[in-house]
């Protein structure tokens, strides 16, 4: 990751230039956890106390394990977030969730067009928007995620496939402070690898701008985190960036060791900023 330093420097403005939008911490994890491993994945949720009041620590549990979360959560400041939801409200869909199902357990964030969703189970730029409009409407705020293949990356059509996916994933005529978008280019979740900086950068710009198209002044309030491959070691060179509002982090989430490293940099990087 080089060339970080003007980055950096820009980031002193970074709370300029968020306005109020949120700052997200969030902790995908994804299909993983019991009940017997619940008390070492609560240890999670622990640095949050520590955090800045605008630094929003979200943990995404499997469903299994909500409720339990939501209890050790209640003693700090963790949101909770359900993984994925039904594109439907209630009825004869077996073996689905809906987002208010998951809202009673007191889940605020809906986890909507994961990767591992659009790949494993094909799911369509139209059907995430349907979860997400069912997120929406039992309150919660839809964490709407896109993403380019390698493929696409190296065939240079990076912006048009997140442009593309954005025009068709994101509900329009909803709140703008209850969306976000978490990039997580398909080639870097789970596999070590990052963009460069700069490619991170870029990409966050250019759907800043796409936002910014779409709903003018109001897209300031939605969010735009980076996720894949997110550890410790590279936390704060990628939350430092001026374009980036947050982290979605997947398997380093359910280590207590390193979400409490990555949530120390925030706190440390936002604590700086604001200085
Ligand atoms: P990863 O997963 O941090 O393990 O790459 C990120 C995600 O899938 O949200």
């Amino acid at each position: 990751m080089a060339h970080i330093e003007p980055y950096r420097r820009l980031s002193l403005n970074k709370e300029i230039l968020m306005g109020s939008r949120r700052t997200l911490i969030a902790g995908n994890w994804k299909m993983n956890g019991s009940r017997h491993s619940l008390s070492v994945l609560a240890e999670i949720a622990r640095p949050t106390n520590d955090l800045p009041p605008h630094i929003e620590v979200v943990l995404f549990p499997p469903a299994t394990l909500l409720a339990q979360t939501a209890t050790l959560a209640k003693k700090t400041a963790s949101k909770l977030g359900g993984q994925d939801c039904s594109s439907n409200s209630a009825g004869a869909f077996t073996g689905e969730l809906s987002a208010a199902m998951l809202n009673d357990f007191r889940a605020t964030y809906g986890l909507l067009g994961h990767s591992e969703g659009r790949t494993r189970h094909g799911e369509s730029d139209d059907l995430v928007r349907q979860k997400s409009i069912q997120a929406l409407d039992a309150g919660m705020i839809a964490v709407i995620c896109i993403g380019e293949t390698r493929d696409e990356k190296e065939a240079g059509r990076t912006f048009d496939v997140l442009a593309d996916q954005l025009a068709h994933s994101v509900p329009k005529f909803s709140s703008a402070d209850r969306i976000v978008i978490a990039y997580e280019p398909m080639w870097a979740i789970g596999t070590g690898t990052t963009p460069s900086v700069e490619e991170i950068e870029g990409a966050h710009a250019h759907l800043r701008d796409c936002l910014t198209f779409e709903w003018g002044a109001n897209a300031g309030l939605i969010s735009i985190l980076y996720g894949g491959s997110v550890s410790p070691h590279n936390a704060m060179e990628i939350l430092g960036l001026p374009s980036v509002d947050g982290l979605l982090i997947g398997g380093a989430s359910l280590n207590p060791a390193k979400s409490a490293a990555i949530c120390s940099n925030a706190a440390a990087l936002h604590m700086g900023a604001g200085a």
